[in-house]
């Protein structure tokens, strides 16, 4: 029932004139406000600078927009991600940002997206020199079906290669995932898991929640190892289940981490609580925090994550 919800949810993500009247339709902005910061760079630092100021929650930029083939629309969104993280330097932030190889030019051809994740890279680069040490920089590949799965960890490879600073987001669904990590394990990268927000076949991917949920468990297990921690890896644990962030904490503390040396990802909108609560016990936090005018397929997504989220989109599309 939950994976005919959320491939639900996926297939309206991707209806072109469904997006097209739900993001012109003000009676879906509760569903905008939820979940993305707005629509401009400095909306969307203004919120980063609160969650940081009132929460101690840090954040990641993600200007909105997926499997984006008109090259208009890529040379905005490679625009936009540099002028985010110009403007979290400015306000001395981290300067984290998170992006989709389809949304920079991967639907086209690689040699494009690689371009423009370079260009977003090295202006992240350059507006760091300028910020205190204790500042985290980054440009995160998030990671969208299996389709892309080699391009982006080639694309993150190269640009980790020429010490770019760069991170990657592996998905637990997802079979190979366990020998992806242990690459970037080996090379004392800095990876985000999260379970997986796309459905596959089970071939290829652990299909049930309980396979899924133990397959977190096991790759989080080699994350906190005691080689991982040698090899310079960083963990980030993305999720919203406290029971998989406890796992967590517990292969931690037995391993000797200190808590400047992994961090929790949640996104924007989902379990507040729960993110203030592990701030405030003095683990580090970071909130995923899109903006952008294209949010309908981000938030259906999100919608898609939870079946108790029907509520959410029956109001909207009532009211
Ligand atoms: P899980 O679904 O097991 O739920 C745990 C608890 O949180 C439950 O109580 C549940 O109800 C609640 N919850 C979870 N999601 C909710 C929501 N949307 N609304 C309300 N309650 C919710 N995926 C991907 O394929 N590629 C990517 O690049 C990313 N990037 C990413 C970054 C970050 C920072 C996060 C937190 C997540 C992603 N994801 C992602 C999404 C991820 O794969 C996954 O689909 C969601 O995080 C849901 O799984 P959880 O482990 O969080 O919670």
């Amino acid at each position: 029932m939950r994976r005919i919800w959320q491939a639900t949810m996926i297939a309206l993500a991707r209806r072109d004139a469904l997006t097209d009247f739900m993001q012109s339709w003000r009676a879906t902005s509760n569903l905008s406000r939820r979940y993305v910061a707005g629509t401009t760079v400095e909306d969307a630092v203004s919120r980063a600078q609160a969650l940081w100021q009132d929460q101690s929650l840090r954040a990641s930029l993600f200007y909105l927009g997926e499997y984006v083939t008109d090259p208009a629309v890529i040379a905005e969104t490679v625009k936009q991600k540099i002028a985010v993280g110009e403007a979290l330097a400015a306000a001395d932030l981290d300067v984290h940002v998170s992006v989709d190889s389809t949304q920079i030019g991967q639907m086209i051809d690689a040699a494009s997206a690689r371009d423009n994740a370079e260009r977003i890279a090295t202006g992240l680069r350059s507006v760091l020199k300028a910020q205190s040490p204790e500042r985290i920089a980054a440009l995160m590949f998030d990671m969208e079906d299996a389709s892309v799965v080699d391009d982006t960890i080639a694309l993150h490879d190269r640009l980790a290669d020429q010490g770019l600073p760069v991170a990657l987001t592996l998905q637990a669904y997802l079979k190979r995932t366990e020998s992806d990590l242990r690459r970037q394990i080996a090379r004392g990268g800095k990876v985000r898991l999260v379970k997986g927000a796309f459905v596959a076949d089970d071939d290829i991917a652990f299909t049930s929640r309980a396979a899924i949920k133990a397959n977190s468990r096991r790759l989080i297990d080699l994350m906190f190892s005691a080689n991982a921690r040698d090899a310079g890896f960083y963990p980030i644990v993305a999720t919203h289940d406290d029971r998989i962030q406890d796992h967590a904490l517990a292969c931690a503390r037995e391993n000797g981490w200190t808590a400047d040396q992994f961090e929790f990802e949640m996104l924007l909108g989902v379990r507040g609580a729960l993110a203030q609560r592990r701030a405030l016990d003095g683990w580090r936090v970071r909130l995923y925090t899109p903006f952008g005018r294209d949010w309908w397929p981000y938030a259906v997504r999100r919608i898609g994550e939870n079946p108790a989220n029907a509520w959410l989109l029956a109001r909207s599309l009532v009211s």
